[in-house]
């Protein structure tokens, strides 16, 4: 078995076995929407519908990309995708890289586009293969694997300055990547995986014309605490302790969401990282995001056998939100008033987000430019 199957594996083990969350949170907690007493609208009325790389979803929901790469991987995969088809949301899968190293691992990957044959499906490499070398051929292998409408190229800086046999080099990723994104018409969307994507980060990505974003930010799956288990379990002492330090890295995911908002107004916004509720789905969509991603809550409700419980959960809440704040739709909502208090309040002050411009952005996104997302 390779390492890359063999890391994939471990990966899944350690979620499932260890608290991989905090210590950092969302800062979801400091976002308030405002209860309607006289909604005017009836509850199952409610359309949670959005319209995603030209496809229709039935909930403003995709399952974050996590696996595939090794064989015990393919029933999880399977499970998903099932799920995503049965619930009319996204998925995404787990870096490609293992299958594009090894062929015959492809069904851990393509099982994906099976059994969700019509819904969003997007493909995954790792920014670090990228700047490797991977270029045109190796993402329309991956997208080919999957039937993809997309690819998510991942960033996970965090995790490879941490990780045992991590890669931290990233020079040259933005000029490579301008050329994949060039040279392929297919769209691609830019991943953080749970350390968030910052203002000055979305404005580089902007400039060389990426129009897709997943914040993935502070407050869920924690990649440094996870390699933090597994420096644990290799002696590596060093690496252990500078994993618990930077455990506390990263940019929340509600902070993120707006400087991500703010400075790509134009753009499609995957809202993610810590995102377990329906509560959770409706604040990140008010507060800048076109749709929320989930990936650690799924696992765990596959892993206790509740994959559908914990999606009919998700979505009804998030349906009793759109009631309680008197929103038909999803672009009925996004114009709805929020509070914001606390830390993320200070934070937005000291970035210098204008808060009246940033209300502006916010009620005005889906006007902006969309024909150009492509
Ligand atoms: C077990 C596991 C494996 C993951 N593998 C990948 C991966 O291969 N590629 C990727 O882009 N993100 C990967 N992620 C990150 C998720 O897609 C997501 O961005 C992150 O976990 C934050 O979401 P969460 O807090 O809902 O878990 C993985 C997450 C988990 C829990």
């Amino acid at each position: 078995m390779s390492e890359t199957e063999k890391r994939k594996i471990e990966h899944i083990d350690i979620a499932i076995t260890k608290e991989i969350r905090g210590p950092l949170t969302t800062w979801l907690e400091h976002v308030h929407l405002i209860h309607d007493a006289v909604p005017e609208i009836d509850f199952n009325e409610i359309d949670l519908s959005i319209e995603f790389l030209g496809k229709k979803l039935k909930a403003p929901i995709i399952i974050s990309g996590m696996t595939g790469g090794h064989k015990d991987t393919a029933k999880i995969n399977e499970a998903l995708a099932e799920a995503a088809e049965k619930f009319g949301i996204a998925i995404g899968v787990g870096s490609q890289r293992a299958a594009i190293e090894n062929p015959e691992l492809e069904y851990t990957y393509s099982i994906v586009r099976e059994r969700a044959p019509s819904t969003v499906v997007l493909a995954n490499i790792g920014a670090a293969q990228i700047v490797k070398g991977y270029g045109v051929d190796k993402i329309l292998k991956a997208i080919d694997m999957l039937k993809a409408d997309g690819i998510a190229i991942h960033l996970n800086p965090a995790q490879e300055s941490v990780q045992p046999e991590g890669e931290p080099f990233y020079k040259g990723f933005l000029r490579r990547l301008r050329d994949i994104a060039e040279s392929i018409n297919k769209p691609i969307i830019i991943k953080e995986t749970g350390t968030g994507l910052s203002r000055e980060s979305v404005a580089k990505l902007r400039e060389i014309g990426i129009r897709y974003f997943d914040v993935a930010g502070s407050g869920g799956t924690n990649w440094v605490l996870i390699e933090k288990y597994r420096a644990h379990r290799r002696g590596e002492s060093i690496k252990e302790k500078i994993a618990e330090d930077l455990s506390i890295w990263g940019i929340p995911t509600a902070a993120s969401v707006i400087e991500t908002r703010y400075a790509a107004p134009d753009s499609f916004i995957i809202g993610s990282g810590g995102v377990e509720t329906g509560l959770d789905v409706a604040k990140i969509i008010v507060l800048g995001a076109d749709m929320a991603g989930i990936a650690y809550p799924i696992l765990k409700a596959y892993f206790a056998d509740k994959l559908d419980e914990y999606l009919n959960a998700l979505i009804h809440e998030l349906r009793a939100v759109l009631f309680l704040t008197g929103s038909k739709d999803l672009n009925s909502l996004i114009k709805k008033p929020i509070v914001i208090t606390g830390s993320l309040r200070e934070w937005m002050i000291d970035r210098g987000i204008d808060r009246s411009l940033y209300e502006h952005i916010r009620m005005l996104r889906r006007s902006f430019g969309k024909k150009d997302l492509l």
